[in-house]
């Protein structure tokens, strides 16, 4: 099965200028056939894959290469008409994710139902600095916020990066955890990709090709 293809020539979720990037990611994010990876083309939405095409599950390949550390890319309406949030996490970050934390409510997914058997580590993820999640929170499934930063913020003083859900204040690691006592019951979902190359990555297949 072919993939159908997103790029962007943007990325988001810098703590300075979040609900900007927000948008431009938005604005920005240009579909193509599998021969224009990479080729930023905005406003074309007649290249947006079919409401067919998706519901059925077909691949889509997402072309990650100018993300940046701390970034996020999305939300992408990627994957059987869900969205799909792409981090990029830095070295203290991986680091931080792989130390314990108590405030988890799954740490070590223990829920199979939410991430494929090759995510089901710290970072819940194939590589360390890429995050791959669903952008549905799994209380009734609104969007969450990502912030990525380090720093206090109003809904939570010790924040240590991650995404908030302005539904109802659930809230989630940078790997996708939720916290405890909040009202998503669900890590968020990672769905099945694989790396295509290194700034390329195809959501919807999740059998590495030599
Ligand atoms: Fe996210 Fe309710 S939908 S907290």
């Amino acid at each position: 099965m072919s993939a159908e293809t997103f790029s962007t020539d943007d990325a988001g979720g810098q703590p300075d200028n979040r609900q900007r990037r927000y948008f431009l990611i938005g604005a920005n994010v240009a579909i193509g056939a599998v021969a224009a990876v990479g080729a930023a083309v905005p406003f074309v939405y007649s290249w947006l894959p079919s409401a067919k095409a998706r519901a059925a599950g077909a691949p889509v390949s997402i072309d990650i290469s100018k993300l940046r550390p701390g970034e996020m890319l999305g939300p992408i309406p990627a994957w059987r008409g869900k969205p799909v949030f792409v981090v990029m996490r830095d070295e203290a970050t991986v680091k931080r994710l792989e130390q314990s934390d108590p405030n988890l409510a799954d740490p070590d997914s223990q829920n199979q139902d939410m991430q494929p058997e090759y995510a089901r580590n710290a970072w819940r993820s194939r590589r360390p600095e890429i995050g791959i999640y669903l952008g549905l929170c799994t209380h009734l499934g609104c969007s969450p916020k990502y912030y990525g930063a380090v720093q206090p913020e109003d809904f939570d003083e010790n924040w240590r990066g991650g995404f908030f859900c302005p539904c109802h204040g659930s809230r989630f690691d940078l790997a996708g955890r939720v916290v405890k006592a909040v009202p998503a019951p669900d890590n968020l979902e990672v769905p099945p990709h694989r790396f295509a190359s290194p700034g390329v990555v195809v959501i919807g297949e999740d059998e590495e090709i030599a």
